[in-house]
């Protein structure tokens, strides 16, 4: 059977025929508790693959003013547009992976899972390209594997360690202790800072072929 591509039409008729399994309906605690100790409220921050954005609420409910909610699927922004019109929050309608912007946060809420493991690359790349240095990734991984050809995709410590060290530091990736009780012991909280290049360290080679 070929394999099915995971594409704006495959999320889109997701969204249309409701079939939102995913949604737990409220952002999930781990990340309500990063954000609450969060002070400064103008940090740029990207929600990708935000689906219903619960976490926007609470976003919103602290203060934070810079905030942008991003889906592929038009039915999930047509969603959050209506939802959120009376708030200054950014909808856009567009392939994370072709969308260019630079954050401070980045929030990660069953997106990655959602992408097919051949993108899990290009996924590190993207992310590290959409912030600022010392930007960070704040949110939740699935830490079991599903073993279906179709999203969720989990995944493991040691994998996603492997995945994000070279492009960002692991300032926290541990199982997750206030999941859901469906998710229960199911999932790790990270967080990862994008990795500082120091200009220092870049060679750069004279006409003679000598590095400076
Ligand atoms: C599993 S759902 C999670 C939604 C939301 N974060 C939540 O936890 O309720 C994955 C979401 O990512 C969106 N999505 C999938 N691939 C995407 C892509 N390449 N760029 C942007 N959004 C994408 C889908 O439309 C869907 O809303």
């Amino acid at each position: 059977m070929a394999e099915e591509n995971f594409d704006k039409d495959y999320w889109n008729s997701k969204w249309e025929n409701a079939q939102t399994g995913w949604d737990i309906g409220s952002p999930s605690t781990a990340i309500s508790e990063y954000f609450l100790q969060v002070e400064n409220k103008n940090v740029k921050i990207l929600i990708p693959g935000c689906g219903n954005a619960h976490e926007a609420e609470l976003l919103l409910e602290e203060g934070f003013k810079n905030i942008t909610l991003l889906d592929i699927a038009p039915k999930a922004c047509e969603i959050i547009s209506k939802k959120f019109s009376h708030h200054e929050v950014n909808v856009i309608c567009e392939d994370f992976f072709n969308h260019n912007g630079k954050y401070d946060i980045i929030v990660e809420q069953t997106f990655f899972c959602a992408l097919h493991r051949n993108l899990r690359e290009k996924y590190v790349e993207k992310m590290a390209s959409l912030l600022h240095e010392n930007g960070k990734i704040i949110g939740l991984l699935f830490n079991k594997d599903f073993d279906k050809a179709a999203p969720p995709f989990g995944g493991n410590k040691e994998e996603y360690r492997k995945l994000f060290e070279n492009k960002f530091e692991i300032k926290k990736l541990e199982e997750c202790y206030n999941s859901i009780k469906p998710r229960k012991n199911t999932e790790v909280f990270i967080n990862f800072q994008k990795r500082n290049i120091n200009p220092k360290n870049i060679k750069y080679e004279n006409k003679h072929g000598h590095f400076r």
